[in-house]
């Protein structure tokens, strides 16, 4: 099989995609699969024939300032036109079977890509365009998962419209604190704050804005964060689920991939069994009220009175062979390149 690895791409994620693509690349099969890359660099530029490589070359200066771990999170400047192949975009896609779109975030997660795909008629791993797009914004998910009788965390949603409406008092008074700001349309925790005090309340309010025109005021959940991973399309089977033990004052970008002690991952999740296939088949359920295609990680909060809190669905959840999506399937019985196998059936399917 022919297969499109697309990855990079503009978001803030673009670092991760590149650890998520070198393991893949690694772990495929070469006699089943001829591997084409597709690098999307931050500014949106796709390369595909000449500079191939260059993305992953280990002197890359991205790659390289992420392994260093002095990465600061690089907002990539809207002035430039997202450039769509320069080359007979169709004539290259006819000659792949498939293809495995690997951005995380903004483009990559939130049905664009998904978008150009579908009309470039190429079956392509995980979720489709409505699915995608809705998983990726917390606000559109969260309304949905509510509505299907999920709990979620209480929350305000703001835009740039009617941000002069936000009332620290107002919103402290009914959610509490700490409060947790987050951009709508995010991943990795990039732009989430944890805030405790008014002056901290603006500033995240601020930062917010920066990635999203959308914003969410949250509720603090406490409880174990438990991850579960899903594997399918019409009949979705669920992994044993995990557990983030962070060491900081929540499961931050820093925590993710920067300090190496910043969080535990306990594979699989000390439960007992009934916690287990309860969560089990509420991220079933989360991935069928999202459209959920192929893969996903859903999030959860267990609170000690054994209720659950879906935090939120993941459609193209971090795929370096160390992360969690991977991990939790290897403890079920699925190893990293079968799982990759699995996938790309499940696309062309
Ligand atoms: N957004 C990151 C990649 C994750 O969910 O794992
Ligand atoms: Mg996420």
């Amino acid at each position: 099989k022919k297969v499109g690895l697309i990855f990079g791409g503009k978001s803030t994620e673009h670092e991760v995609s590149l650890q998520s693509a070198k393991n893949i690349i690694e772990a495929m099969d070469k006699t089943k699969y001829d591997v084409f890359l597709i690098g999307i660099d931050k500014k949106g530029r796709w390369h595909i024939k000449n500079n191939l490589k260059f993305l992953l070359n280990s002197s890359n200066p991205a790659l390289l300032e992420f392994e260093k771990n002095k990465r600061e999170v690089a907002i990539v400047p809207g002035e430039n036109k997202n450039q769509i192949l320069n080359l007979d975009t169709q004539e290259y896609f006819d000659q792949l079977d498939v293809i495995f779109p690997i951005i995380h975030g903004t483009f990559g997660e939130d049905g664009s890509l998904q978008g150009m795909l579908r009309m470039a008629n190429i079956p392509f791993v995980g979720s489709s365009v409505l699915g995608s797009a809705i998983s990726m914004d917390k606000d559109t998910s969260k309304r949905l998962l509510k509505a299907a009788g999920f709990n979620v965390a209480k929350s305000y949603t703001f835009t740039q419209a009617n941000k002069n409406e936000i009332n620290f008092e107002e919103i402290a008074s009914v959610l509490g604190l700490p409060l947790f700001i987050k951009p709508s349309n995010q991943g990795s925790s990039v732009g989430v704050n944890k805030v405790y005090t008014k002056l901290e309340f603006e500033t995240g309010i601020e930062e917010a804005f920066k990635f999203d025109h959308k914003i969410l005021i949250e509720e603090e959940i406490v409880g174990r964060e438990i991850e579960c991973s899903i594997l399918g399309n019409d009949y979705p089977i669920a992994s044993l689920p995990g557990e983030v033990i962070s060491k900081g004052d929540f499961y931050s970008y820093h925590a993710k991939y920067i300090d190496e002690n910043g969080a535990i991952l306990e594979i699989p999740a000390k439960l007992n069994n009934n916690r287990i296939t309860k969560i089990q088949e509420l991220a079933i359920k989360a991935f069928q009220t999202l459209n959920c295609e192929g893969l996903a990680r859903v999030d959860f909060f267990l609170r000690k009175d054994d209720s659950v809190v879906i935090n939120e669905v993941n459609t193209i959840p971090g795929f370096t062979k160390r992360s969690m999506y991977p991990k939790l399937w290897e403890a079920s019985g699925i190893s990293y390149s079968q799982l990759i196998d699995k996938l790309i059936e499940l696309a062309i399917e």
